[in-house]
């Protein structure tokens, strides 16, 4: 989807003027006065919208150079947020796309300025994010916005959120139009071939193939691949933005499909388990989005790619294997597979890179959802202040987390009998916490913070409806990390 976006400092000719009404006001935000009888028209429609947030009232005008005017309510004055925006902009996106629209205009009133500086960016983000359709398999299309005017007086700071929020906002399509392929169609091979159309002349693309995944000692990854005749990768990639600063490394699990391997799942909802690359998708669209905006860090994505099938390959539950890390691992359960591909590629970017931060996404556990339910994401650190920063920026985009703890006594639920460890805790007590102590023992020393993303990833049975988060996968993360990058 290509939409151009352009401000003017008073509206034109358009098909559609949007404008923000707040509860409780008789006004259209920012929105000039008209000829008398369309002045009138927006009094009567202003009673029937009364501002309640996400509520549209279209209202079609005699002008010819103004075709409607689309009044979208924003809810109480203090109750303005970020998401309000975005969730009120995507809205207007939908009603636009319904009417069949080819372009239209929304005033941003100079007073939407919030915690993360003008409201441009939210408009933005709730108009290219809602317009997002995954319909690549279909042959019916909806009909794409083209043009979206924001009606702003124009400044270089203005200009430059608009930017920011568009590349920020392609990062997040990028990673749910990858993440929402069908496992027939996106096997390890094609996310490495993915993750190499990003690369350029500051990012380098490195993939390693199960040769040299099995002489290096990744024994996780190709464990847990060996069962599939789609072969495991393992995707780097290296963007240098600065000369001196040591790298933040990015880890997602990408299981193209999880059956469970010879641990296999029940068939209800099996099909969900292509949502299990998520994590590595979301590497990908913060990966292309940081390399757009040029930020002036260093930072190095890892995707363990892998499908977990049962076959006369796989690996078994009793099987003894050894991590990157050297810690050995016993097997008890091939359905918790993602802590073992992650191990291998955690202490792969520590050792490689020593890097100042890690930060890892993974649809890792089922226990998350049961915790957290599927609009909450489960976050677990090494690191107080790391964390710290993390909830600040999930404060500022909206993706929301809750800290779980993790001291000794879950350490000490998964050491094993015969191995270092095993990859299953002691029931289902505590099963997100036990699955991220498996991670921690593949971190030695740098601030690490691991994201469960298994309930938010994508939209389930009891995800809140957001219009920027049609069905499919969410994205969830990009926006989040890419604030925290911005912020360093
Ligand atoms: N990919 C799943 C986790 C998952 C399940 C995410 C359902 C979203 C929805 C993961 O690989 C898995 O199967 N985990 C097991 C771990 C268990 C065997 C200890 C689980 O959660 O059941
Ligand atoms: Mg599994
Ligand atoms: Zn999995």
């Amino acid at each position: 989807m290509n939409m151009k976006i352009k401000t003017e400092n008073s509206s034109k000719k358009t098909q559609l003027l949007c404008g923000f009404v707040m509860e409780k006001s008789d006004k259209v935000l920012g929105m000039g006065k008209f000829n008398s009888k369309t002045n009138s028209a927006i009094s009567q429609s202003l009673k029937d919208n009364e501002g309640k947030l996400g509520r549209i009232t279209v209202i079609p005008t005699p002008s010819e150079s103004i075709q409607r005017i689309l009044l979208a309510g924003i809810g109480k004055k203090d109750e303005l947020t970020n998401d309000t925006i975005r969730f009120v902009s995507g809205k207007i996106a939908q009603k636009a796309r319904e009417l069949k629209l080819k372009e239209l205009t929304i005033v941003a009133p100079p007073s939407f300025v919030t915690e993360s500086g003008p409201a441009v960016s939210q408009i933005v983000q709730g108009v290219k994010m809602s317009l997002y359709k995954f319909d690549k398999f279909k042959a019916e299309k909806d009909t794409n916005l083209l043009e979206l005017t924001i009606i702003i007086p124009k400044s270089k700071k203005i200009l430059s959120a608009i930017k920011s929020a568009e590349i920020i906002s392609d990062g997040a399509i990028f990673t749910k139009s990858v993440a929402n392929l069908p496992p027939n169609e996106c096997t390890p091979t094609t996310l490495a071939n993915f993750a190499k159309t990003l690369s350029n002349n500051k990012m380098k693309c490195t993939i390693l193939s199960k040769p040299e995944l099995k002489k290096r000692g990744f024994g996780g990854i190709t464990a847990v691949g060996q069962g599939s005749k789609n072969e495991p990768k393992l995707i780097v990639l290296d963007y240098k933005g600065s000369k001196k600063e040591k790298p933040i490394v990015l880890v997602g699990k990408a299981v193209t499909f999880d059956t469970g391997g010879i641990s296999l799942k029940p068939g209800d909802k099996m099909d969900e388990m292509k949502f299990d690359k998520c994590g590595g998708c979301t590497v990908l669209g913060i990966m292309k989005a940081v390399s757009e905006l040029k930020l002036p860090i260093n930072l190095v994505g890892i995707i363990p790619a892998v499908e977990n099938m049962p076959s006369g390959e796989s690996y078994r539950p009793g099987d003894i294997i050894k991590l990157y890390s050297g810690k050995t691992a016993e097997i008890l359960n091939t359905d918790a597979e993602g802590r073992l591909i992650l191990a291998d590629a955690l202490a792969y970017g520590e050792k490689q890179y020593s890097p100042k931060t890690i930060i890892d996404f993974a649809t890792l556990t089922g226990a998350c959802i049961v915790a957290l339910g599927t609009n909450v994401a489960a976050i677990v650190s090494n690191n107080e202040n790391l964390t710290k920063k993390i909830m600040e920026s999930s404060k500022r985009t909206t993706e929301e987390v809750w800290e779980l703890p993790l001291n000794q006594d879950y350490m000490n639920m998964i050491k094993s009998d015969v191995a270092d460890i095993k990859n299953i805790g002691i029931g289902r007590a505590a099963g997100t916490i036990t699955a991220a102590a498996f991670l921690k023992n593949a971190v030695e020393k740098t601030p690490w913070v691991h994201f469960d993303i298994a309930g938010v990833a994508w939209t389930q049975i009891a995800t809140k409806e957001k219009p920027y988060n049609p069905k499919g996968a969410t994205g969830f993360g990009v926006r989040l990390i890419l604030d925290y990058l911005q912020n360093l």
